[in-house]
Order: structure tokens, then C-alpha cells, then sequence
């Protein structure tokens, strides 16, 4: 689609993008770069990262970190890395997440439960945990946490998904209260299905499931989930914190 661009000013901002090498995070680190940000991606994907830092020093100066976000000591090296080759981080973009296997709840396996929490809440928990003590201290900061509609709505054969992001929507409402005395701005996304490699994780039934939800009858792009995230990032987004900003075509009105 050929639409126009809102210009978005991040100039002299540093960025952290988790799992940004690639789908909705990739998308994002573009955004960032394009409006001026500093961009350190997290990720463990290293073929993805070298492929993604390629591109994405064209737009900018962008480094990536190796990071796995479910171990508390790996999130901690990755940010004072960042921290000794940019500056202080502005703004944090939580967004690396795993689906998991498809399975009802009875039949899911407790590892495969345990792995997609450690990453898709724990992991949020660690990011903001090591990064917000640096944002108070500067008083200023924007967080986007990247949940998901199945955290509003529960989807079938994905309790443990669904209960990990329903977990951040919690979590973005605390931290955001916490912080609200600050110029820190707290807010989650939730977006329905968008064409990413996490779809791979799930059966073709549930994808037609979660489309056939959504009002709008498509995909959310990813640029479109950018376009938003850059806004929630944005000096501009200076009083609504705590909040959801819903990316569902209208699945869910709340
Ligand atoms: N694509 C969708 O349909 C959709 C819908 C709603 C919400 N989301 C959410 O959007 C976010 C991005 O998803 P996507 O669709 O771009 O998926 P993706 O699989 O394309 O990208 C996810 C990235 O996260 C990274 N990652 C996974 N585990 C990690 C870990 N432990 N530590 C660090 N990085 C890790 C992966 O390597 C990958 O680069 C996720 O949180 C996902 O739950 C996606």
C-alpha cells in the first residue's frame, strides 16, 4: 500500500530493539533509524542479525547484540554493552517473543510452557529491570512492549501465549503507574496475526482462526506496527502511559 509517512523526530535518542532481527522488530529498527534513533538490536539469531545489521547501517547507526532475553545475566551483559558503545538507552522496544507449540492446555508440555513465559514475560521483566533504573535517573523514557491480542482474548490451544502476554499487558500497567511522575511513558501493543516467521510456529487451523477474528480481513504489515511503535516512542507521546494501544483491525475495541 502507498501511503504517506508521518515524519517522526527521534534525533539523538538511543534505541533497544529485542528480537530485532527480523518480522515486527526489524520493521521497528527501520522505523527508528529512518527517524533519526540510534538502534541496538537484541537477538539470538545470529544469521538473522548479520543479515539485518547489513541492511540496516544504510539507514543509520545500528549495532546488534547477541542476547538471549530469557536468562537475567545475558539481558544484563547485552545492555551494558549497548550502554559502552552508544550512551544511555531512551527507549526500549520489548518485542522478542516465540509462540510456542499449538496444543491444548490439558496435553501442553510444562517445558514448552515454561520456555515461552521465560522468554515472552520474564523477559520484558529482565529488559525493564536493567534499563528503567538509568531512564529515572535521566527522566526521560519511552518503553513498548509488544504483546498481543491473545493477551486481551485468549486464544485456543495457546494458553501458555496467551497467558505470557496477557502477563505484559499487567506488567506495562504497573510499570507505567510506577514511572508516571516521570517523563517515562509505559504502553503495550497488541497486535492480530501479522506475516512473520512466528506464524510458523502455529497450525495453518489457528491462523485462519485469528484471521477470521479480524474485522479488517488482512494481515496487520509490519511497517504498520512501526508506524505505531514510533509514535509510543515519540517525545510527543508524553501523557498516556500505562496503556494499550490496540493493532487488531478492530478485533478487540479495548
Ligand atoms: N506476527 C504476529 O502475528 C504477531 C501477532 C501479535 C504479536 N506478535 C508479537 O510480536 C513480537 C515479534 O514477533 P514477530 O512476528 O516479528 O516474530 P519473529 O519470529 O519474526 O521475530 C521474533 C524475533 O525474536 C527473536 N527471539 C526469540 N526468542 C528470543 C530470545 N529468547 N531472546 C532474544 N530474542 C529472541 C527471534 O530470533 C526473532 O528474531 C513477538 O513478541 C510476538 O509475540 C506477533
Amino acid at each position: 500500500m502507498n501511503r504517506r509517512i508521518n515524519a517522526v523526530d527521534l534525533s539523538g535518542r538511543v534505541a533497544v530493539v529485542t528480537g530485532g532481527a527480523q518480522g515486527i522488530g526489524l520493521a521497528v529498527a527501520r522505523r527508528l533509524l529512518s527517524s533519526g534513533a540510534r538502534v541496538a538490536i537484541w537477538d539470538l539469531d545470529k544469521a538473522a542479525m548479520e543479515a539485518a545489521i547489513q541492511e540496516l547501517s544504510a539507514l543509520g547507526e545500528a549495532r546488534a547484540f547477541w542476547c538471549d532475553q530469557a536468562r537475567i545475566e545475558a539481558v544484563d551483559e547485552a545492555a551494558t554493552e549497548t550502554e559502552s558503545a552508544f550512551d544511555a538507552v531512551d527507549l526500549l522496544v520489548n518485542n522478542a517473543g516465540i509462540a510456542g507449540p499449538a496444543a491444548p492446555l490439558v496435553e501442553y508440555d510444562p517445558n514448552a510452557w515454561q520456555q515461552i513465559v521465560d522468554i515472552d514475560l520474564n523477559g520484558v521483566f529482565y529488559c525493564c529491570r536493567r534499563l528503567v533504573p538509568n531512564m529515572i535517573e535521566r527522566n526521560y523514557g519511552r518503553i513498548v512492549n509488544v504483546a498481543s491480542v491473545a493477551g486481551k482474548e485468549g486464544n485456543p490451544n495457546a494458553a501458555a501465549y496467551s497467558s505470557a502476554k496477557a502477563g505484559v499487558l499487567a506488567l506495562t500497567k504497573s510499570l507505567g503507574k510506577e514511572l508516571a511522575s516521570h517523563d517515562i511513558a509505559v504502553n503495550a501493543l497488541t497486535p492480530s496475526p501479522a506475516r512473520t516467521r512466528i506464524l510458523d510456529q502455529l497450525t495453518e487451523a489457528q491462523v485462519a482462526y485469528m484471521l477470521g477474528k479480524v474485522p479488517r480481513g488482512r494481515f496487520v504489515e509490519v511497517e504498520e506496527a512501526a508506524a505505531m511503535v514510533a509514535f509510543m516512542l515519540s517525545d510527543e507521546n508524553s501523557f498516556t502511559t500505562g496503556a494499550t494501544f490496540d493493532l487488531s483491525g478492530g478485533r478487540t475495541t479495548y
